[in-house]
């Protein structure tokens, strides 16, 4: 096991100010890849959804040349939110309800009614702004700066586990959204150790022992790794029973682990021999993070008879909402005067290499 070798968390200051929360986004976030989606949320052509980036909305949608494009959702004229619906389906093209100023699959702006004798108004200067974005396995990107290495290196070192699972193929059968006042640092924290495990979740202990995890990655803006599942028990669910079929790929291990990772700064994902589970977290504010928390399975498993998700999104919903609430109380108990955390346990060595990445983007360059 790796030590914490008496390292102290972060100074609370850094997760209850306001400042530091705006500093963020210039330092942490936009250098980073951050997840906004499901590449099969979007197979027809105009198909879109909407999501939030770097705290803007943003609409994604499948071009008419089959690409995946991201744009700010925000109308060129006068500001307005573009699409209002989660997600749906453009015929021929996004039309701001306003004014009805329409843009392409594209972006381009492609019709503006009575504009054409407009002074120093040039329709191709006005199309949507765009957003960088790329796709992993299924699931798509933004990246905010220009210079941030490619979405494939940065991903790389997963590339095996996802192939294994076949990340790629599986679909969405369950999806539950979340508002938690607590600040995003504190939700990668605590989902990085399990050392709150038996006292927070008792309904984990038949299924996996809390000191049984291993580090694949151990630093970095990847971490996590495997954690055997009890003997008796076949995945992680109510029962311990099975709720999907076991994908084939799988090695002896994945079929007798729960494997749990965190992605700097936006999502984390775990993997079950029958499942996929993967969180996409938008910061909101300081004190404010909005999860998607999404439930994947094999198209075989969705398409059979009996399948019920829910055996396993509720499970993890009553899971997570234990999570929820530790972070919320850690929120407000950081805002004690001269509160300063204790040395970690080396149960929580994964939150000194979370601590050191992070400090490693928000200190001064
Ligand atoms: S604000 Fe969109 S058309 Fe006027
Ligand atoms: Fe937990």
């Amino acid at each position: 096991m790796r030590s914490s070798n008496g390292q102290r968390g972060l100074t609370p200051k850094l997760s209850i100010d306001p400042n530091v929360f705006t500093l963020e986004r210039e330092r942490v976030f936009a250098s980073h890849w951050q997840l906004i989606g499901f590449e099969n949320s979007i197979v027809e052509q105009g198909q879109f959804f909407r999501s939030s980036f770097n705290g803007s909305e943003v609409v994604c949608i499948r071009d008419k040349r089959d690409r995946v494009r991201v744009f700010q959702n925000v109308c060129r004229h006068r500001g307005t939110l573009l699409c209002e619906e989660a997600s749906g389906c453009f015929k021929t093209a996004m039309t701001c309800k306003y004014h009805g100023w329409k843009y392409g699959f594209d972006g381009s702006l492609v019709s503006a009614p009575n504009m054409l004798d407009t002074a120093e108004f040039e329709k191709e200067k006005y199309g949507l702004h765009e957003i960088r974005c790329a796709t992993w396995q299924g699931l798509i990107f933004c990246n905010a700066s220009n210079t941030a290495k490619d979405l494939s290196t940065f991903l790389a070192p997963l590339d095996s586990v996802a192939t294994r699972y076949r990340l790629k193929e599986l679909q969405i059968a369950s999806t539950i959204h979340y508002d938690i006042d607590a600040n995003w640092k504190l939700l990668f924290q605590n989902f990085n150790e399990c050392y709150h495990c038996p006292s927070v979740h008792p309904q984990l202990t038949p299924l996996t022992n809390y000191r049984d995890a291993e580090n694949d990655f151990e630093s970095g803006p990847i971490l996590g790794g495997p954690m055997k599942i009890r003997e008796g028990a076949e995945t992680i669910s109510h029962d311990g029973r099975l709720c999907g079929t076991i994908s084939s790929g799988l090695n002896d291990l994945d079929q007798n682990a729960a494997r749990y990772y965190t992605i700097f700064p936006s999502w984390f994902l775990s993997l079950f021999p029958d499942y996929v589970m993967i969180h996409q977290l938008s910061p909101v504010a300081f004190n404010k993070t909005r999860i998607r928390c999404d439930f994947l399975f094999n198209p075989i498993t969705v398409n059979s008879k009996d399948f019920d998700s829910s055996k396993v999104s509720q499970f993890w919903d009553e899971t997570n909402r234990q999570d929820w609430e530790m972070c919320e109380r850690v929120q407000i108990g950081l805002t004690t005067p001269d509160f300063e955390p204790s040395p970690y346990s080396n149960l929580e060595s994964l939150l000194v290499a979370f601590d050191d990445y992070y400090k490693s983007h928000i200190s001064e360059k």
